[in-house]
């Protein structure tokens, strides 16, 4: 029961896989932001390790903060109701705005955030997502940056859940079909 390697079907992304993607993002958002002071805004719960590792191998100095938004409660599939759970502490107004996301699914979480803080007038909002599957999309979405496109399969791990368990593993992998009833 304690084994999460059981439930899982394979792994999709190795840890060194992401640690040789952050260092090649950060790179490039290192170039684009500078000149400017960078808010970075981390979508909990499922961008926690994302932000953490992304943040480490920025160069440029950042602030953090933090919105927790939830469309999936315990299950697979995306709602498309977003809630607020936490809002931001920071007013982004003027501010150059960096969201980072562990994985665009459907597409309406973001869609959503991205229409809620555009709203809050800030003096730039651009978009990282570790992970992203276009075969899944709802809605288009304009990222900057793209980890991983992956196929439309679920997926856990480094951030990640499925029924808040597996977030804890350092690699992003498939969860067999029998731990969802699949
Ligand atoms: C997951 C994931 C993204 C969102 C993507 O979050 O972390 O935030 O779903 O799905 P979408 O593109 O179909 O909207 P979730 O709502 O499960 O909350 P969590 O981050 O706390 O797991
Ligand atoms: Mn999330
Ligand atoms: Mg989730």
């Amino acid at each position: 029961e304690k084994d999460m390697g059981a439930d899982l079907e394979n792994v999709l992304i190795t840890k060194e896989e992401i640690d040789a993607k952050l260092a090649e993002t950060a790179a490039k958002i290192d170039a684009e932001y500078a000149d400017k002071d960078l808010l970075i805004v981390g979508v909990l719960k499922g961008a926690v390790m994302v932000m953490a590792d992304l943040a480490r191998t920025l160069s440029t100095p950042v602030t953090m903060d933090w919105m927790a938004v939830s469309s999936y409660g315990a299950g697979t599939q995306s709602s498309g109701v977003v809630r607020i759970l936490k809002d931001l502490d920071t007013d982004i107004q003027d501010r150059h705005v960096l969201i980072v996301e562990d994985i665009i699914d459907s597409g309406l979480t973001l869609s959503w955030l991205l229409s809620n803080l555009g709203s809050r007038r800030p003096a730039s909002l651009r978009v990282f997502t570790l992970l992203r599957k276009p075969e899944a999309a709802k809605v288009p979405i304009d990222v900057d940056w793209v980890g991983f496109d992956i196929p439309n399969e679920f997926v856990v791990g480094y951030g990640l859940d499925y029924a808040e368990k597996y977030r804890n593993l350092p690699f992003v992998g498939t969860l067999a079909p029998h731990v969802y009833g699949g």
